[in-house]
């Protein structure tokens, strides 16, 4: 759609990419946010500005600004972090981009290309309009069309730049192994803050997720928060940087370190997706921004999105030794609770008793199953329950067969000491006879067997990443070319066996990232299943991504990470705000904890389309206080549920009521608590009580929880 700059007449603002030719100006719009480009008598592509949406006219305005390079190479006097980065063949490292020309595949869809001032090295710069969700999507293809080879030293995703402002907050995800995806804060000051993955996946230290708002001024409610997340499952990198001028802008990719990728004359490097977003709505906003793009967008189920199973999962309970009588007893016990996918984890295949041999020997342990799966899966079956299966497929055990007859198919440096992790290494899955090993031993176990849920694990880092048999100067191509490997086994996996809900899972949330979340339907959230814990896992896990895919298990207690012994309710309530799941000794338990189980699962049927579909309210943050509040909201708004924590208790102090969101003011709503916590008890009363006055909830000592089923009667 063309407008004319400085025109008085308005530009058709139904349109989502707004152009005035003549200037070389585009607006991106989505429902409450513009991003502005333009091209300057230099032919350098500049970004003007990203935030609230600009009303029609003013976009003329906006160009006033100097607003700074959209997407720089580094070459000339660019002291930023670069798009950009490369080598050539003659040793010139100058890389100066200009605009060249852009087009429109779609109404959605804008393409700006960009060209080397002297030599065809072109950059293609895909621009997606996600207009309902107020989001942008970014990639980079870089192509050499020159007679010499190129090698890459850095090559961006995109760069995000935030209007000028004294102060902006950088929130994102931190932790380590059980204590993955932990809310961190901290100001931008002058310079740089890096948060990366250096270990060949996503990784527990850090989440290609972040979000920024100026000064702290937002909160989960309200104010102005830019937020973005990178789809890569390897080696990422995002640089929030805050320049001499003043600016702060976020660049975001594979990670430079130990990057380097020839190009030959003819070849490209295509970068992964990178989305980003404006609200005026707080983290809040964003969060259900994000989840419902994730829900609609990128997950496989996207087209016609499916309800996640309630699983059981015997790692928990037994750890490596399964076996099949002992899973038929369990599996008779799961049944009745209300369980659809009854899942052995660990310990099936090869000589696997523990974690030091087996892995890679994909086949059945002929001691804990001397008739195979099958006699498993058809009790499981006939209990109305279906299959599922743990997996590590890029992983081997030096003592495997796999390795015994196969010890070159290692990532090592040859003649260097190596790591192992968990006394494993890791194959090299970017060879394509490995690739071909993996599909067809995986395709051949998923076709001989009726297994309909796989979890696939990836229980290390990547380390001495040397790939022996390819050119020195290819080498450092395996930190891309592992993970393309990875996407590429998992989709042709999925094309082949297309019933099978996959789980994805690195040591808990060691790779959780879009790019993974593309071909897998559910993520193993952490190993620590502590409900306390849980409830700040959970929390940061959340800020980017859905419920829907957050696997959530009800284990026993003592707890295995802590120690901590919290009630069933407890534990129940805290894994039914995601996917739910239980990794139990049930057959240890007792009837009545069977039957409060039952009703539990019962319960989380009735509302699961509610936390699965629905928006998601956090009403009162782990991080703040002594209670935790979470409240679903679905789709339509029929119903809402209220999750209430109370952490501990010291003194005699009633937790303050919880005010409700999401709701309409003018309808009634009938409260069903689930417990006899809610003051007043069942009742019916209007959205304006509840989001003005809010309930009342009498929740006592440590560890206390309750939930409020809320029904829309009007
Ligand atoms: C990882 C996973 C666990 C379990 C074990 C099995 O630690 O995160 O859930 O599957 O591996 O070895």
């Amino acid at each position: 759609m063309a407008m004319t700059l400085g025109s008085p007449a308005l530009p058709d603002l139904s349109a989502r990419i707004l152009e005035d030719p003549s200037e070389k100006l585009w607006a991106l719009e989505t429902r409450s946010s513009s991003y502005v480009l333009r091209v300057d008598g230099n032919g350098v592509l500049r970004n003007l500005f990203w935030g609230a949406r600009l009303g029609g006219g003013d976009y003329a305005d906006a160009a006033f600004a100097a607003g700074s390079e959209e997407y720089p190479g580094w070459g000339g006097p660019v002291f930023v972090e670069a798009g950009l980065k490369l080598t050539r063949a003659d040793g010139v490292r100058d890389v100066v981009l200009r605009y060249h020309s852009h087009r429109q595949p779609d109404p959605d869809r804008l393409v700006i290309r960009l060209k080397d001032c002297n030599e065809e090295i072109f950059v293609n710069l895909h621009y997606r309009v996600f207009e309902d969700y107020d989001l942008l999507g970014k990639r980079v293809a870089v192509e050499n069309r020159t007679s010499q080879s190129i090698t890459l030293e850095s090559a961006q995703s995109g760069v995000w730049r935030l209007p000028p402002a004294d102060s902006y907050r950088l929130t994102h995800l931190a932790g380590h192994w059980g204590a993955e995806l932990r809310l961190a804060q901290q100001p931008i000051q002058p310079g740089m803050i890096v948060l990366d993955s250096r270990r060949g996946k996503t990784s527990h230290r850090a989440n290609p997720w972040f979000a920024i708002d100026e000064g702290g001024r937002a909160d989960e409610d309200r104010g102005e928060v830019w937020f973005g997340a990178l789809a890569w499952s390897g080696n990422w990198k995002l640089a929030v940087e805050r320049t001499d001028a003043g600016d702060v802008r976020v660049v975001g990719g594979m990670n430079t370190f130990d990057f380097a990728y020839p190009l030959a004359p003819g070849e490209s490097l295509e970068t992964p997706h990178f989305y980003g977003g404006y609200t005026s709505g707080g983290f809040g906003q964003a969060s259900r921004n994000l989840h419902r793009f994730t829900r609609n967008e990128v997950l496989p189920d996207r087209a016609s999105p499916q309800l996640r199973p309630v699983v059981y999962n015997s790692w928990y309970s037994v750890y490596f030794d399964v076996n099949e009588s002992l899973l038929k007893r369990v599996a008779d016990r799961a049944a009745p609770l209300g369980v659809e996918v009854f899942a052995i984890d660990d310990g099936w295949f090869g000589e696997r008793n523990d974690d030091t041999a087996g892995l890679g020997d994909w086949h059945t342990n002929p001691e804990k199953f001397p008739n195979g799966l099958g006699p498993v899966i058809e009790h499981v079956n006939n209990l109305g329950m279906k299959f599922g299966i743990w997996i590590e497929p890029e992983m081997v055990n030096p003592d495997s067969d796999l390795y015994r007859s196969h010890p070159d198919w290692v990532i090592n440096f040859p003649g260097r000491p190596r790591s192992e992790s968990r006394n494993q290494l890791v194959l090299n899955i970017a060879r394509e006879d490995v690739k071909e090993h993996l599909f067809q031993t995986f395709d051949k176990l998923f076709s001989d067997h009726k297994i309909e849920y796989v979890k696939w694990d990836m229980n290390r880092d990547i380390t001495e990443p040397g790939w022996p048999g390819v050119a020195p100067e290819a080498q450092r191509t395996l930190w891309v070319e592992y993970v393309r490997s990875l996407y590429e086994l998992l989709d042709r996996l999925r094309e082949s066996h297309p019933d099978i809900l996959f789980e994805t899972c690195s040591g808990g949330g060691g790779r959780v990232d879009l790019g993974i979340i593309a071909r897998s339907g559910q993520i193993w959230t952490s190993d620590n299943t502590d409900p306390l814990d849980r409830l700040k896992l959970q929390h940061g896990f959340s800020l980017p991504y859905p419920p829907k895919i957050m696997m959530s298990w009800v284990t026993d207690v003592p707890d295995s990470h802590n120690g901590r012994t919290t009630s069933l309710k407890y534990r129940f309530l805290v894994s039914m705000m995601g996917s739910l799941g239980l990794s139990v000794a049930l057959e240890k338990w007792p009837e009545e904890d069977l039957d409060y189980a039952q009703e539990m699962i019962a319960l989380y049927k009735e509302i699961r389309e509610t936390v699965q579909h629905g928006d998601l309210y956090r009403l009162a943050s782990p991080w703040q206080g002594e209670t935790t509040a979470n409240q679903y909201v679905a789709e339509g708004g029929g119903q809402s549920v209220l999750f209430v924590f109370r952490h501990s208790q010291q003194f005699r102090e009633r937790i303050p009521p919880i005010r409700l969101m999401g709701l309409d003011p003018n309808a009634s709503y009938l409260l069903r608590p689930i417990d006899d916590k809610l003051s007043g008890g069942a009742r019916a009363v209007s959205g304006a009580y509840l989001a003005a006055h809010g309930l009342a909830l009498d929740l006592v000592g440590d560890f206390d929880a309750t939930a409020v089923v809320i029904d829309r009667a009007n």
